[in-house]
């Protein structure tokens, strides 16, 4: 998010903000949610080495190097336009920031959701309902990070001539395959133990998916039905909040009526002396 929001140009200076407000969502809420779940769950060693893992996964470590490999190319760009020659091949630049959204896209929009199928496998049937809702409401911001992102790439691709175009949808689509593959090896390591992983993958295709429509491309993986217990987790509704139970994440709406003209007339009573 701080990538994609220092290469806009100033006058993009609202869209700047919005993205800024994401990426504190993601640093500041997101990832202290997390380590919330984490430490009701396991012991500070546990933690660590949970750490060490995530570390040393060849798969998470490739879905990473691919991801951050765009964020880091249009990085040195936007240092360039900052500081450097302004000379470069037309749409050089454009073409950076719109990997880099793409990028986000899949990473936003795709990959983050099946290390999600566990908790909401527990969620959608009524168990581990607190971390669950924590990941519900993480989500809620998720679909419109990939969304918003989504939209800003959209834009940009408009412009580019059909040549361009095409060039970057299939660098697009190979890259969604190379994630597909090294996500899909991640399910299924993870998965397998608990006999859930050709569920997994069924759910990272719909997400693959969803992605690809973010960006508003066509799907391209076959439609399958995702488990409905998942579906169900995943609904982000705000859900009304119950006095007794103490569970929701919405606001009470108050009943309203419209204002009148008329509510701003006031007979005054004369008082006399
Ligand atoms: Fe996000």
């Amino acid at each position: 998010m701080p990538v994609v929001s220092r290469a806009l140009e100033s006058r993009w200076h609202q869209r700047k903000s919005v993205l800024n407000f994401m990426a504190a969502m993601e640093n500041a809420v997101h990832a202290k949610s997390y380590s919330n779940i984490f430490m009701t769950y396991l012991k500070p060693e546990d933690i660590s080495q949970l750490f060490d893992w995530g570390e040393t996964n060849p798969h998470l470590q490739q879905l990473l190097a691919y991801i951050v490999g765009y964020y880091e190319a249009l990085d040195r760009l936007v240092y360039q336009r900052n500081y450097g020659s302004r000379e470069r091949a037309p749409f050089a630049f454009d073409q950076a920031l719109w990997q880099a959204m793409t990028a986000s896209v899949f990473l936003e929009s795709c990959l983050f959701y099946s290390g999600f199928y566990y908790p909401l496998y527990f969620y959608g049937q009524g168990r581990l309902m607190q971390a669950g809702e924590i990941i519900n409401l993480i989500l809620r911001d998720e679909s419109i990070h990939g969304l918003y992102i989504g939209n800003l790439a959209q834009e940009r691709y408009r412009q580019f001539p059909p040549q361009l175009q095409t060039a970057l949808y299939n660098w697009a689509v190979e890259l969604l395959d190379r994630l597909y593959q090294e996500e899909a090896a991640l399910a299924a390591e993870l998965y397998d133990p608990v006999g859930l992983s050709a569920d997994v993958q069924i759910f990272l295709r719909y997400n693959a998916n969803k992605a690809l429509m973010n960006l508003g491309f066509d799907p391209l993986y076959p439609s399958e039905a995702v488990n409905p217990v998942v579906l169900n987790g995943l609904n982000t509704q705000t859900k009304t909040m119950d006095n007794f139970s103490m569970k929701g994440n919405g606001y009470q709406k108050i009943r309203s009526e419209a204002l009148q003209d008329e509510d701003f007339v006031f007979h005054r009573t004369r008082v006399s002396p």
